[in-house]
């Protein structure tokens, strides 16, 4: 099976998962979207309202903040996998519970394991907790941290640019240093989507808890 591929099946099961209370209150899921071999991941925290309505994911006013921040270094969402921790949207927006988060998180593992994403982006606590457990969002947020093959790069969520006029300028800095850890990643890999092996196995998830 190809990479696209076993992309679109972890999507069809994501669209027909009932694991949790969320899947109730849907009207789509949204699984993700971006190209199988995208060497940067964005992960967010669950759909909203548009993105319910639409089944893609980051397309309302945050999606839009995070176009014009990938816009200003040169990219754009076509270019790299977007996707969130929780696939479906909780109620009222509110934060996902842990059981949701425990239910969704082996779809997100799986798409990491198929993409071998260089560079994962976390937006946002929820999943920045993943990688960073324990940390502030404000003390670490712009701070890369290397594991194995892969580059975890924390940032604010976009919705918090836009709620929080003072966070923006702090998240228009971070993103500007994307450019440059996708060049030394690319360095790293010798450019060869998925050939490093530290990227993959328990070492790579046991050096995450070392955070
Ligand atoms: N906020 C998120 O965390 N994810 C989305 O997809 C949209 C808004």
């Amino acid at each position: 099976m190809s990479p696209q591929e076993e992309l679109d099946r972890i999507a069809a099961e994501i669209r027909a998962c009932s694991l949790c209370p969320l899947s109730r209150g849907r009207t789509h899921a949204v699984p993700g979207e971006g190209p199988a071999d995208a060497e940067i991941m964005f992960i967010g925290e669950a759909p909203g309202f548009h993105e319910d309505r639409q089944g893609r994911p980051f397309v309302g006013a945050a999606g839009k903040f995070l176009e014009e921040l990938l816009a200003s270094i040169g990219m754009s969402r076509d270019q790299v996998y977007i996707t969130n921790v929780v696939k479906c949207r909780p109620p009222g927006n509110r934060d996902p519970l842990p059981g949701e988060l425990r239910a969704c998180r082996p779809y997100l593992d799986r798409q990491i394991e198929v993409i071998k994403p260089k560079i994962i982006v976390t937006l946002g606590r929820y999943s920045m907790a993943r990688y960073f457990p324990g940390a502030s969002i404000s003390r670490i947020h712009g701070q890369p941290k290397r594991v194995g093959g892969t580059i975890y790069f924390p940032m604010f969520h976009p919705a918090a640019g836009l709620h929080q006029p003072r966070w923006r300028p702090l998240i228009e800095e971070d993103i500007k240093k994307l450019p440059g850890l996708l060049a030394e990643a690319r360095q790293r890999s010798g450019n060869e989507p998925g050939t490093d092996e530290d990227t993959e196995g328990p070492d790579h998830y046991e050096q995450l808890s070392l955070f």
